[in-house]
């Protein structure tokens, strides 16, 4: 039975509890018809099957994007593509130009390299997210326990410690947390699902053009995103709370 929304929010846990071996679509289907306003966050990588299990159960199903106006030109060709083949909307979140266009007169357009990418990812991403989250009472993410060390406890639904905040509590609904990539992949395959071309090319996780690059065939998944930095600080403020819990390292 569908739990509604105001006590999901209140006791998310149990709910995760319950639906921890539950399939990512009838997940999908609790966070859509569980009342509230939710929405998909599309990274245009191969969380594009969260678009493809929603279209079958929901009516009209919600999706943002956050342009950072780093992504390659494949991923904004396959957004289009997407968009094309689900008959969706797909809303395109941009940075605030004052706050990008003071960080670039500052930093130049790589100062990641050096000085970490929290503060281009903080106006490029988490500021843009801010602003759509305040619309939302939940919003629906690709996260999946095995993409790296900072993952391994994403439960299916959580409250979001890090954008909910006194006032407004959303929830955040992670439906592949159990997935692993293969499942993933083969689902893809099974179902015809468009997919970002850059996988064809070696590239695993998918983020801005600068800060991903192509894997070795040993190379953990994530090992290709901000390539210069620890792996157990990669997360760019999209999912923080991840980084509040214990953080238990592979291999
Ligand atoms: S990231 O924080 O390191 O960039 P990752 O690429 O693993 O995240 O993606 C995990 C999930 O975060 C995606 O499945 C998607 O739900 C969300 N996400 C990541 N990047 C974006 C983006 N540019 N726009 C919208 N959602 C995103
Ligand atoms: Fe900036 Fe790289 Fe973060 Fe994209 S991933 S917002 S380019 S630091």
């Amino acid at each position: 039975m569908v739990r509604p929304f105001d006590m999901v929010i209140r006791d998310p846990q149990s709910l995760a509890h319950r639906l921890e071996d539950a399939h990512p679509q009838s997940i999908l289907r609790q966070a859509l018809d569980g009342g509230g306003r939710v929405a998909i966050s599309f990274s245009g990588a191969e969380d594009v099957i969260l678009i493809d299990m929603a279209c079958q159960v929901a009516d009209h199903v919600e999706i943002f994007s956050l342009d950072t106006g780093r992504l390659h030109p494949e991923t904004y060709r396959f957004i289009e593509r997407v968009r094309d083949h689900y008959g969706v909307d797909i809303e395109l979140m941009y940075p605030d130009q004052e706050a990008l266009q003071a960080f670039t007169r500052r930093k130049g357009l790589f100062s990641f390299y050096k000085e970490g990418h929290q503060e281009c990812c903080s106006i490029r991403k988490i500021e843009p997210l801010r602003r759509k989250l305040m619309q939302l009472d939940g919003w629906i993410t690709g996260q999946r326990r095995d993409q790296s060390p900072t993952r391994h406890h994403v439960p299916v639904v959580q409250t979001d410690t890090a954008f909910s905040t006194e006032q407004h509590g959303i929830l955040k609904w992670n439906p592949l947390a159990n997935w692993s990539s293969g499942e993933v992949w083969e689902y893809i395959r099974a179902n015809d699902v468009p997919y970002n071309e850059l996988h064809d090319r070696g590239f695993l996780s998918i983020g801005c053009e600068p800060c991903t690059r192509v894997v070795g065939p040993h190379e953990h998944e994530r090992a290709g995103r901000w390539w210069w930095e620890e792996a157990t600080l990669k997360e760019c403020g999209l999912h923080a709370s991840n980084l509040e819990q214990p953080v238990r390292l592979v291999g």
